[in-house]
């Protein structure tokens, strides 16, 4: 009832609806000629060849041939569903964006949770990353919250993408494996990456093998600026709060679980979705000034950094609820375009080296994936508010623009001239004063790789510790060259003495000398209660 296009019609289906005499539909080619048979093609004589002529079986095969179109890139597996957001507090302070405007709005949403490193095909309880994306189609347009279970990345520069899903996916030579990071191209990549130190204790978490999809926290990871109608910005991490709290399932148990039943997080989300059980999330904020980003001890534009809710409270601001499952799995999940650069007037971004990438990353990859500039068009992705523009053509254009107009300025009288700007309406982008000389060179405010690793080791309480330190110690045995083990065990040393003999222990290596960081370990900054799943309870 929300989207725009009706979904699963073919044609014009309102005219032209052609009824069986049992009451279903006719069957019919993709012209819409009814045909009698969906069983035999056309053969010359009883026995004979199959006609040339039989253009009903050719177009089937020839429909069936292009089904498949290429899978995301990085979260291949996902899952979807529909919903609405509702805001529960008036954020017109601090941004001028509508949906935040007042207490009580809501708009419809779309989510698509996902792991990242395996194919479409592989299995829901792999020791991985969730992705965490959600669209709302508010008021002023689409606005994309594409994050992750996970608050932090590995990596701080766009540049370095490439390098990190190639490292993660299945070898290049042998194929596999398909769905894990336990083997050498990973570890390999994250022993040489120390800025990847502080994610992967959390990949080796218990937040990396959530119980479901109902019971797991998402981020936005970045820090993005809400801006409001004076122009005044405020930093914002987002983040969102299961209601059912956070739970995750134990090694064993998710290695049985992938065997008996690959598809059990999907399975889950449908299953409390048709009884009526909707999973919830509160979506909330940590808002905070320049002068306290400037009193942090890192980069806020860092986002292998979080910022410790002790410092920035998280204050709730409005609740997610899922209602409706997909009516097509290809149509809406498969079909979702997803985009961090998909913002709304009163939304911004910061500087964060990787968010600037995303923002290319993920519009390129979708003319890849679905074909046509032209996906805008599809429901899923349509906006709910009109749309207005110049742009035409391109393949698979389903809109009808009308007129001769599709150039402006023009000089046609008013009520032809198509559609104008809006000052007052439109997003404009924050007024940052810019300094400096173009330069590729990491900041220094980015060198700090392992303290807020140790924070989040001293904030686990000892049976969230032991968990990590046997994830470790399983994913490092299964490296095959033995020096990777080494380099992953001396980067350890940095985050906390006991934690890199407990590994290394494991793997019954003697203690290598500890890697040398850019910048001293701070080892004075407190434990956040925050960070352990169990008292998070
Ligand atoms: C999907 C690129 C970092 C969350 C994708 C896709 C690409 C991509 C190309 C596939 C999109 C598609 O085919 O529709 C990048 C780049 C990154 C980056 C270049 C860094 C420079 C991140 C980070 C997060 C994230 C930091 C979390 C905050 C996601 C999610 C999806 C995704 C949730 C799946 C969206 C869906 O369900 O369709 N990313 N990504 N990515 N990315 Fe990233």
């Amino acid at each position: 009832t929300e989207s725009t296009r009706p979904i699963g019609q073919h044609g014009n289906a309102g005219e032209l609806q052609q009824q069986a005499t049992d009451g279903e539909e006719v069957l019919t080619t993709a012209q819409g000629v009814a045909i009698p048979t969906n069983q035999n093609s056309l053969t010359a004589g009883d026995r004979g060849p199959t006609m040339l002529s039989d253009f009903v079986l050719r177009e089937k095969i020839f429909r069936f041939d292009h089904e498949r179109i290429p899978e995301r890139v990085v979260h291949a597996r996902g899952y979807g569903a529909h919903g609405t957001f509702e805001s529960s507090a008036d954020l017109s302070e601090v941004t001028r964006a509508h949906l935040f405007g007042a207490e009580g709005r809501t708009v419809p949403v779309f989510v698509r949770f996902s792991t990242v490193a395996g194919s479409r095909g592989s299995f829901d309880l792999a020791r991985d990353v969730r992705g965490f994306a959600v669209k709302f189609y508010t008021a002023e347009g689409n606005w994309d919250l594409v994050g992750n279970n996970i608050p932090v990345f590995f990596i701080q520069d766009a540049m370095k993408f490439p390098d990190l899903v190639h490292a993660v996916k299945d070898e290049p030579d042998r194929g596999f494996p398909q769905a894990q990071s336990a083997h050498d191209n990973f570890w390999d990549f994250a022993a040489h990456m120390p800025e990847s130190t502080h994610m992967t204790l959390w990949q080796m978490s218990d937040r990396a093998i959530p119980r479901s999809f109902r019971f797991m926290e998402g981020f936005g990871v970045h820090t993005f600026r809400l801006v409001n109608a004076d122009g005044a910005s405020t930093f914002v991490k987002f983040h969102w709060k299961p209601v059912l709290g956070m739970q995750s399932v134990v090694w064993n148990e998710a290695v049985k679980i992938n065997g008996a039943d690959p598809d059990f997080h999907r399975r889950d989300l449908w299953d409390a979705i048709t009884s009526g059980d909707l999973p919830q999330w509160d979506l909330a904020m940590q808002l905070f000034d320049q002068d306290t980003a400037d009193e942090l001890p890192f980069d806020v534009l860092d986002p292998t950094k979080l910022v410790p809710e002790e410092a920035v409270p998280v204050q709730v601001v409005g609740r997610l609820t899922l209602d409706r499952v997909v009516d097509n799995d290809f149509a809406e999940t498969e079909q979702v375009a997803f985009c961090t650069q998909n913002v709304v007037p009163g939304i911004d971004f910061t500087d964060d080296p990787l968010l600037q990438g995303r923002n290319f990353s993920y519009l390129d990859t979708q003319l890849s994936r679905l074909g046509s500039p032209n996906f805008t068009q599809l429901p899923v992705n349509a906006p709910r508010c009109p749309v207005a523009n110049f742009a035409r053509d391109g393949h698979m254009q389903t809109d009808l623009p009308a007129g001769p107009v599709n150039y402006e300025p023009n000089g046609y009288p008013t009520g032809h001239r198509g559609p104008r700007p809006d000052q007052e309406a439109s997003f404009t982008s924050f007024a940052e004063p810019v300094t400096g000389t173009t330069r590729r060179l990491r900041p220094e405010s980015f060198g700090d790789h392992y303290s807020q690793a140790r924070v989040f080791w001293i904030s686990q309480t000892e049976i969230e510790q032991q968990h990590i330190v046997d994830a470790y110690v399983f994913e490092l045995s299964k490296v095959q060259r033995e020096e990777i083990r080494a380099e992953m065990v001396a980067n350890l040393r940095n985050v906390d003495e006991d934690l890199a003999a407990q590994v290394a222990d494991g793997l019954g290596l003697s203690l290598p000398a500890a890697s040398t960081p850019f910048v001293p370990v701070r080892t004075d900054l407190p434990a956040s209660p925050a960070l352990s799943m169990l008292r998070n309870q």
